[in-house]
């Protein structure tokens, strides 16, 4: 989560394995760059963690084409180039898609406007908590929800601070943001919604996982991603209508916590084709 450098267009991440070579190429070749059109010192640069959401949707990219979206959202959207990176990868030219974005930092939400604009993507900017407001409006109509949340362990007095402090700080164990989005999550994503989040080793990802089960979704880890300062990872969240509560007990846990982690090399098989007209 380390701010990156001043640049004028914002590429792919750093280290990657021949599959996420393929990707960001693809990335390149195949989606617009998202340029950085305007910054503000108060608002999160994207950086290896937005690299490796945005490289996370674009290895999902057939089965988003496949979903059909009506309604897209992110939560703390920052400078907009995940959302930005979303609507480009679903698809301009694609009418009926609704995407909306959320933010605590006024200046984000500015920052982002400006990204949005300047690729030609419209959405809605709200300057809110999480997604305070909209729990009527929004319950059960989100089709995809993106989240990079501040998930970086640091002491509870700096969650929810001013500026930017506010882009990372997760409190203990990275987690006090995160447990709040999880609920949320939940009442305002649709039947058939999806949500890539990200989250880093020590925010324990096989622990939120289970919560969402308990939830009744399941949930896939589509990019493990190290870095020199942390361990990331990018679930892939959808409601699983052959799981109940009760059949998560902690000997299905075990076998859970296994097959999720057997999941981690297979993200390449998420990749493929560029057929979009399946709406
Ligand atoms: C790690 S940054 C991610 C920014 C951007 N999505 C990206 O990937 O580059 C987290 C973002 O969440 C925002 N944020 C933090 N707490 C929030 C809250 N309670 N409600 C809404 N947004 C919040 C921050 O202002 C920041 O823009």
């Amino acid at each position: 989560m380390l701010l990156a450098s001043n640049s004028s267009s914002i590429l792919g991440s750093g280290l990657r394995s021949p599959e996420e070579a393929d990707i960001a190429s693809y990335k390149e070749n195949r989606t617009a760059q998202i340029r950085l059109v305007s910054s503000h010192n108060e608002v999160y640069e994207p950086c290896d963690d937005s690299f490796a959401l945005v490289d996370a949707l674009l290895a999902d990219r057939t089965n988003l084409l496949e979903h059909c979206p009506t309604m897209c959202m992110e939560i703390g959207c920052g400078s907009g180039y995940v959302i930005t990176s979303l609507a480009l990868i679903l698809g301009r030219e694609r009418g009926g898609v609704n995407y909306i974005a959320t933010d605590i930092n006024p200046n984000a939400v500015k920052v982002t406007r400006e990204t949005l604009d300047a690729h030609g993507v419209d959405a809605e900017l709200i300057l809110t908590d999480i997604a305070s407001g909209l729990e009527n409006r929004l319950a059960g109509l989100v089709d995809v929800m993106v989240v990079n949340p501040p998930y970086v362990p640091t002491p509870e007095d700096e969650v929810g601070a001013e500026g930017i402090i506010s882009s990372w700080a997760g409190g203990e164990n990275g987690r006090r943001v995160i447990d709040r989005i999880l609920p949320v999550a939940d009442h305002l994503l649709s039947e058939k919604g999806w949500l890539y989040m990200v989250t880093l080793t020590a925010n324990n990802p096989s622990e939120i996982c289970l919560q969402m089960r308990k939830k009744g979704y399941a949930s896939k880890i589509i990019i493990q991603r190290s870095t020199e300062e942390e361990s990331l990872h990018i679930i892939k969240f959808w409601r699983d209508f052959d799981t109940t509560v009760d059949e998560v007990t902690d000997q299905s846990l075990i076998g859970f916590l296994g097959s999720l982690l057997a999941q981690i090399p297979l993200f390449s098989l998420w990749r493929g084709s560029n057929s979009n007209d399946n709406c």
